[in-house]
C-alpha cells in the first residue's frame, strides 16, 4: 500500500493536513531535544516513510539520526530529501537489524498504528533504547471535544478518502487511514499499551485539540 502511494505521500499529507503535519513533526523534534544530553546524542526515527520527521529530528536536535522503514520506495524519496548525515536502512519496525541498548531516542510517526502488533512494536522499540532512553511516538488520536470529533469525523472519514483516493491514485490507502485510526487505541489507552510494555514516567499531550497526540516514556534499565 505505502509503495503505491509514496510519489503523493508528501503531497497528500501538506495538502490533506493544511501543512499542520510540519508542525506536528516540530514540535516531536523539540521534545525530543530536550531529552537528550546537550552534545547531540543518536535517534532512531522507525516508520520513517519519505523521511521529514527524520530531517526534522536531523535540523533541530543536532543528533545522530537513523531512519527505518520497510517500504523502498518511500526510503528512496526519503534517500533524495534527507541530508546526506542521516542513514536510512530497510528494516521491519518488529525486527530491527539493531542490538539491544543502541539508541538515546527511539521515534515513530504514524507507524505504530500500521504494525501487525502494537504491543509487539513498542516492545521492539524499547529492546533498542538505552537505559534511560525515551520513545516518542506521535500518532492520529481521539479529539477531546465533541464538536471537534464530529466536525473532524466528517473530515476524515468521507472528504479525505475522497480526495486522498483521486490525488494518490489508490483509493483503499484513504479508506485504509481512517479505519486503522478507528482501531488504534485512544491517548489514555495507548499509554497504558506503553506502561504494560515497560516503559515509565508515560506522558502524552494532544496536539490540535487531540487529532493526534505524541506520546513519550522513558526506559528505566
Ligand atoms: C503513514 S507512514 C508515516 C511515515 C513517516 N513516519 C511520517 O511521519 O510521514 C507509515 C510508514 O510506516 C511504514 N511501515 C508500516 N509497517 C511497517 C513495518 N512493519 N516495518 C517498517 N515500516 C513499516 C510504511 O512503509 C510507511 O512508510
Amino acid at each position: 500500500m505505502f509503495s503505491n502511494i509514496a510519489g503523493r505521500y508528501d503531497v497528500l499529507n501538506h495538502l490533506l493536513s493544511a501543512n499542520v503535519d510540519k508542525r506536528w513533526r516540530r514540535l516531536v523534534a523539540r521534545r525530543v531535544k530536550d531529552k537528550l544530553a546537550s552534545g547531540g546524542g543518536s535517534v532512531l526515527d522507525v516508520a520513517c516513510g519519505t523521511g521529514d520527521l527524520s530531517q526534522t529530528l536531523f535540523e533541530v536536535s543536532g543528533a545522530r539520526v537513523v531512519g527505518t522503514d520497510f517500504c523502498r520506495p518511500m526510503l528512496k524519496i526519503a534517500a533524495g530529501k534527507v541530508h546526506s548525515d542521516i542513514r536510512l536502512i530497510e528494516s521491519d519496525a518488529l525486527r530491527l537489524p539493531f542490538s539491544d541498548r543502541s539508541f538515546d531516542v527511539v521515534t515513530i510517526a504514524f507507524g505504530l498504528r500500521n504494525l501487525s502488533s502494537v504491543e509487539e512494536g513498542l516492545s521492539e522499540l524499547r529492546r533498542v533504547l538505552k537505559p534511560g532512553g525515551w520513545v516518542a511516538v506521535l500518532e492520529f488520536s481521539k479529539p477531546s471535544s465533541r464538536i471537534l470529533r464530529s466536525i473532524f469525523g466528517v473530515y476524515f472519514t468521507r472528504l479525505l478518502p475522497l480526495m486522498g483516493g483521486i490525488i494518490s491514485g489508490s483509493k483503499s490507502a484513504y479508506t485504509y487511514l481512517p479505519a486503522s485510526v478507528g482501531r488504534f487505541p485512544d491517548q489514555l489507552e495507548l499509554a497504558t499499551l506503553m506502561e504494560r510494555a515497560g516503559f515509565g514516567q508515560v506522558t502524552y499531550e494532544n496536539l490540535t485539540g487531540g487529532i493526534a497526540a505524541l506520546h513519550m516514556g522513558s526506559k528505566a534499565e
